[in-house]
């Protein structure tokens, strides 16, 4: 056979000897290496080389072509004209990428949304059924919920009924059956709005699983019950995360032996060189590094939480804290659960103005009108500055003792509503002998970002920081908490 075959042709090199592909790839590095002395240098000759090329080539005369028309296009514009597009250009694109995001808002709900859709229902994400499920105990009950722990039933076990039935109260035994823990939330049948505050915590969720999951605990989907008995009736809503962590902050801050029952997760280990009193500082400085990060993501997308408070904060096992419970958030970016009358808002922990915008305001448009004027919404009322009166309180709660009880806090906010919100009164005035020595540390700083935080709204509703003006304020600033978390990392990753 080989002989009818025609003889082969020199074999040619294939592939570069190592010598010569060593060699390339050094020059290669060189001349990335050497790239800013001499952009414009290369960048010139990169383009004679283009032309040069471009004669050889069939498309880059096309780009060639297109390019000159476009230099005797723009040629021909008067130059007031120029830069009246130049200008015209730049203002459209900063009021699309203004808070809380036209532009990034539109990408989410026109592209990012339906692929997250596609991709779940093709994993199978958007099937969740309640025999994926076993309960294992209930933690507590909302107004418009249930919240249970639970754990994932993998898809090869068969769990026969007798042991679903000893699920409830049997947390320790099945979560070591099956390893995966979820949070379970069954919205309330029979309790008008419940079912719809289960749909827009389930679309906060998600909105927030694209834009900015690492702030909130990982939602896993929802299902709706489909058969009626003893316990559930069909047709009620159940809302699924991952389970975050065992305690959450209100748990924590519970605790005597608080903020230092934080210490070892939050740093992992004892921070050196400090005292006590220093070491609570820092540690509540952590968290709320962490709060204030987070709120700033959050805001960042249009969305106001509303229910900032400590049992809405989980700390996760590597000392992280993740924001939960969405259904009372609102997206003033397309108007979403924003309804000007409506307060459902933790009277404890709720700013002054009660409302997230002026109670006058009307009713949202239709979605792309009310995201087309967010933009001027959000400039005229900063609605975000609601969550950040919450977060004033947390930190107040952290850092003295005295209020973080329910009677303690609810006297603080007797007094302070007296004082019209001037903590500063408050201080020279209170009954409440509050100490107050880890916001005086460091000349006061935490003390000063508490005032600034819990305020009324001042001048064009403002008068109180910001997220992201809270993060530059000088307590945040030279934090040695931020040092302690990356040592703490370090000590970790060489153990
Ligand atoms: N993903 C999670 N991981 C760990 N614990 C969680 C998680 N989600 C909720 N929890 C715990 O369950 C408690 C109640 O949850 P959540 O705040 O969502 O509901 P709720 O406030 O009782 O209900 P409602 O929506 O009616 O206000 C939380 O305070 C927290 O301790
Ligand atoms: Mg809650």
């Amino acid at each position: 056979m080989a002989s009818l075959l025609s003889p082969a042709p020199p074999a040619k090199p294939t592939s570069i000897s190592p010598s010569v592909s060593k060699h390339r790839t050094q020059t290669h590095l060189y001349s990335l290496r050497s790239r800013p002395k001499r952009s414009l240098i290369r960048c010139n000759s990169f383009i004679d080389n283009a032309l040069h090329l471009g004669q050889s080539l069939p498309v880059l005369p096309v780009f060639q072509s297109g390019y000159e028309q476009f230099q005797r296009f723009a040629g021909e514009i008067p130059d007031a004209e120029k830069w009246g597009i130049a200008l015209f250009s730049g203002l459209t694109w900063t009021y699309l990428t203004a808070r809380p995001g036209v532009l990034m808002g539109a990408i989410d709900a026109y592209i990012l949304a339906p692929l997250q859709m596609g991709f779940d229902s093709l994993t199978g994400k958007r099937r969740l059924e309640k025999r994926d499920f076993l309960i294992t105990d209930r933690l507590g009950e909302g107004s418009f919920g249930i919240v249970y722990s639970g754990v994932v039933v993998p898809k090869n076990v068969n769990v026969d009924d007798s042991v679903k039935k000893m699920g409830r109260g049997r947390g320790l035994e099945l979560a070591e059956r099956f390893k995966k823990k979820v949070i379970l939330k069954q919205m309330k049948l029979g309790v008008r709005g419940a079912q719809e505050c289960g749909d827009v915590e389930e679309w906060f969720n998600y909105r927030l699983s694209r834009a900015a999951p690492e702030t909130c605990a990982e939602f896993l989907g929802s299902f709706v019950e489909n058969k009626t008995n003893s316990q559930l009736i069909k047709g009620g809503k159940w809302l699924v995360w991952k389970f975050e962590g065992d305690r959450d902050l209100c748990d924590y801050m519970k605790d005597r032996n608080f903020p230092l029952n934080l210490e070892p997760i939050m740093f992992g280990r004892v921070l050196q060189g400090l005292d006590s009193l220093g070491r609570d500082a820092l540690i509540i400085k952590q968290i709320m590094r962490q709060i204030i990060t987070s709120l700033k993501k959050i805001h960042d997308t249009g969305i106001v939480h509303r229910d900032v408070k400590p049992a809405n904060l989980v700390v996760t096992k590597k000392g992280k804290i993740k924001i939960i419970d969405f259904g009372a958030a609102t997206d003033l970016r397309i108007g979403k659960n924003y309804f000007p009358n409506l307060g459902l808002l933790d009277p404890d922990y709720c700013p002054p103005e009660l409302y997230v915008l002026p109670k006058e305001t009307p009713v949202p448009p239709p979605e792309p009108v009310a995201a087309f004027l967010s933009p001027i919404l959000w400039q005229l009322n900063s609605p975000d500055l609601f969550d950040m009166y919450s977060a004033g309180i947390v930190l107040l709660q952290m850092a003295i003792p005295t209020l973080r009880s329910t009677a303690g806090l609810k006297n603080f906010n007797l007094e302070i509503k007296a004082l019209r919100y001037d903590l500063n009164q408050w201080r020279v005035s209170t009954r409440l002998r509050p100490d107050l020595r880890i916001l005086d540390l460091d000349g006061g700083r935490g003390w000063d970002l508490a005032t600034k935080l819990i305020s009324e709204r001042g001048f064009l509703r403002r008068g109180r920081l910001s997220a992201a003006a809270a993060l530059r304020h000088p307590y945040f600033l030279l934090g040695g908490d931020q040092a302690a978390a990356v040592l703490s990392k370090l000590s970790l990753m060489t153990r």
